[in-house]
């Protein structure tokens, strides 16, 4: 199926990808392609996508992080295997893969076309989608990006067929956020579900593209995404980016949101509950588990890149599909985490 945004088309299908061919001749009258991944997303697709684009000339480059060193080195193979400006490049692969090659893209020559083919479920309902394109650096993810369209986005659904669980599971952490943030039909349907199915995953990808097409530049709506992502990244940076991938520490973000927007009033109260059970049946937290603990958090609450003068961009949910961006004051916010964890420990006795 087609979603057309105003800059470019994104196709969403699980059929062997054979309609890739053809998608990217609408958008390319070239006959060189290259191809940016890694080496394990290669060996379990380059046949398959050798026969799909067969009437191209294909060269792979492989790429291993997003961070500036493989940047450049991502750069100078393109180069040396003589890319020019009119060549078509293409990532093939997860967030990682995608953000590095869109970013190349808008700088290599002052911008060149690219495709992106998302191969994890992160990648397909949210990194590929919105046009965020960065490389990470030691002092922190993202630091250096753009605003870059594609010209084309395909999303096979084939290809989460060898997705581990847990890389999985991190894509579904992203879809429940979507979708308690703004759409409660499809919150109660993914209770139901136990492996998103197209038209789910078309509602994900059209919800992000409505917050994106409100606020392109993130400067306000956009925010609303980062729903469970202060305390989120605080758990993902703790993990080494490792123990807790992403989507999995914002499910405990989320909750730890929800937490502070109970005390503050400003939340239903039975969300958290209904959330909690929700990310424990679909396996993406564990019971007691001593993350939803926050307290410990506090020292490295000061580095969330949401912090104004004033405060913290911190984003509430009122009720399911109702969120909220409120500037809050670190010491007010701190006070109140420390009093409600008081009042948690309290119950516990
Ligand atoms: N640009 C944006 O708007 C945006 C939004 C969210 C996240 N991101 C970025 O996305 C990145 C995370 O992306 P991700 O979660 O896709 O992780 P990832 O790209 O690291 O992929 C996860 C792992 O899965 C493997 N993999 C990919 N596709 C596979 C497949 N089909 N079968 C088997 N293995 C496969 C990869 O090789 C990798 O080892 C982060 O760097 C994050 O900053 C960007």
């Amino acid at each position: 199926m087609k979603i057309e945004t105003s800059n470019y088309n994104i196709f969403l299908t699980n059929d062997d990808f054979s309609s890739f061919k053809n998608n990217i001749k609408n958008v390319y009258n070239g006959s060189k392609i290259f191809i940016v991944t890694q080496k394990n997303i290669y060996h379990l697709y380059h046949e398959k996508i050798k026969v799909a684009l067969d009437e191209f000339e294909i060269k792979f480059v492989f790429c291993k992080t997003k961070d500036f060193k493989n940047y450049k080195k991502t750069i100078d193979i393109l180069l040396k295997n003589k890319i020019q400006k009119h060549h078509l490049l293409v990532s093939l692969g997860g967030g990682v893969v995608g953000d590095l090659t869109g970013f190349i893209a808008s700088t290599i020559f002052r911008g060149i076309k690219y495709v992106q083919i998302p191969t994890t479920l992160l990648s397909q309902i949210d990194s590929s989608i919105g046009a965020k394109v960065a490389i990470d650096l030691k002092k922190g993810k993202n630091l250096v990006g753009n605003f870059y369209n594609p010209a084309l986005v395909l999303i096979d659904l084939k290809f989460l067929e060898t997705l581990s669980k847990k890389e999985y599971n991190s894509g579904l952490g992203e879809a429940i956020k979507m979708a308690i943030l703004f759409d409660k039909k499809l919150y109660e349907e993914i209770k139901r579900t136990i492996f998103l199915n197209i038209n789910q995953i078309r509602k994900i990808i059209e919800i992000k593209l409505a917050v994106v097409k409100k606020d392109p530049f993130d400067e306000n709506f956009r925010k609303t995404l980062n729903f469970g992502h202060t305390f989120g990244h605080i758990i993902e940076k703790r993990g080494k980016y490792k123990k807790y991938l992403h989507g999995i520490a914002i499910s405990y973000g989320m909750l730890i949101a929800l937490k502070i927007g109970n005390k503050l009033s400003l939340t239903d109260k039975n969300l958290y509950n209904d959330l909690y059970h929700l990310l424990i049946l679909k396996g993406l937290i564990s019971p007691n588990n001593n993350l939803l603990e926050y307290d410990k958090f506090k020292k490295d609450l000061i580095y969330d890149k949401k912090i104004t003068d004033k405060g913290i961009d911190f984003i509430f949910l009122k009720k399911i599909g109702v969120p909220l961006i409120k500037n809050i004051r670190i010491e007010k916010l701190w006070n109140k985490l420390k009093y409600y964890h008081q009042q948690f420990l309290e119950k516990l006795k």
